[in-house]
């Protein structure tokens, strides 16, 4: 069988996860602080707080950010539900603007149009680990005095202008998903050169507790051993030490992993390039894909994309089609009243792609039986 994504486990990622489990801290222990240091070095920034999600960070980056009731957060449609979600469990509304047809980005021209006195952020989306218009969005965000909130649970380890995807928002949020470049098993972070965002961070992912006396509110209560204080409504978010020694062992070899995926990247686009039948994915100058997915579109729309499905399971392969626009949910339908037809780009693009099967392990003879059926019913 060759599924779309599959994760690689070394026998040194299954020692480290004994390790753990023979000691004395399955969870809140040292090897949590050891794998936000690496991830924090990994992505070039000053801070880095792991969560037991990519969508539990960006719910933590929405709180960091001091997003409210009343505020709006301008998003993509054309990504996984979690990105819009964590903008609604903040009780603040997400507004959707639509994507750049060539790249899948979220388009900073939409944004604009969509900015008013209500938008308190914009969160890109690293579409397929693809760095977003990261230096246009910026200069938006500064303009308006939102935060700039990166979901870049494709794109740990691409790099954009030199440096790894990471300090170019004001918060960058991984995720360690199985399908990731890294994994967990469940798992996420956000990075941040803010203390301000930082310390909120650190507190939400933990009911809103601090053991800090020198933050506590009541000054009084200082020298009591036991004493802590709830500040803010947060949640147990937290990712255990046997996750992070997993997470740790992982990223000790992540530049391994992401070579492998980039060679098999470049074997698709070397077989399929001179094909009209194909729209390929292609790096933006200045910018290194973390090659989450090779999401490729049919040149022509009106080909059964379902054909194409059955014939791959009848060949035990297992493509993906990223993504159904949230716009097109029915909770989002029913709740923001938004239909087809709104985002013309995204739903275009949603039509047209296929993610064909990219991981580390897989052997250049498979992609061949990929690219003999792709070929043979397109
Ligand atoms: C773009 C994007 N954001 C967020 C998430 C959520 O990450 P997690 O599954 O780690 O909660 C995903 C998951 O696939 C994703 O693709």
């Amino acid at each position: 069988m060759i599924p779309y994504t599959k994760h690689t486990i070394s026998k040194s990622d299954i020692n480290a996860v004994a390790k753990i489990l023979n000691g004395r801290f399955l969870t809140q222990g040292s090897a949590v602080s050891e794998f936000e240091s690496l991830i924090k070095s990994y992505s070039e920034t000053r801070y880095a707080v792991v969560l037991n999600s990519g969508t539990s960070a960006l719910h933590c980056a929405v709180f960091a950010a001091g997003v409210n009731e009343d505020d709006e957060v301008i998003t993509t449609p054309f990504s996984f539900v979690a990105t819009a979600n964590c903008i609604l469990y903040e009780r603040a509304k997400p507004v959707f603007a639509d994507i750049d047809y060539s790249s899948g980005l979220l388009d900073p021209i939409a944004v604009e149009s969509k900015i008013n006195s209500k938008t308190k952020a914009v969160i890109t989306v690293d579409y397929a680990g693809h760095p977003s218009f990261l230096k246009e969005l910026k200069f938006l965000s500064k303009k308006h005095g939102l935060t700039l909130i990166n979901d870049a649970c494709h794109s740990l380890g691409a790099e954009y202008m030199g440096r790894r995807i990471g300090g170019q928002a004001d918060i960058t949020v991984f995720s360690f998903h199985p399908a990731k470049a890294i994994t967990t098993a469940e798992g996420g972070a956000i990075v941040t050169n803010s203390r301000k965002f930082y310390e909120r961070a650190l507190l939400f992912r933990n009911h809103g507790i601090t053991k800090d006396p020198k933050n506590f509110v009541d000054k009084s209560s200082k020298i009591d051993p036991w004493y802590f204080e709830m500040q803010e409504l947060g949640y147990n978010y937290r990712l255990s030490d046997v996750q992070s020694a997993l997470g740790i062992s992982q990223i000790k070899r992540i530049d391994n992993l992401i070579k492998a995926r980039r060679s098999i990247a470049e074997y698709y686009t070397e077989k399929l390039d001179k094909d009209p039948r194909f729209v390929l994915p292609r790096e933006r100058k200045g910018c290194k894909s973390a090659w989450h997915l090779y999401s490729l579109r049919l040149a022509d729309a009106s080909i059964d994309k379902r054909k194409l499905f059955k014939e791959f399971k009848y060949a035990n392969i297992f493509p993906q089609v990223h993504f159904i626009p949230i716009h097109t949910h029915p909770y989002y339908q029913n709740r923001f009243g938004y239909k087809f037809g709104d985002f013309p780009k995204t739903e275009s693009f949603y039509r047209e792609e296929i993610s064909v099967p990219l991981y580390p392990s897989l052997r250049k003879k498979e992609v061949d039986e990929v690219i003999n059926i792709l070929k043979k019913i397109v």
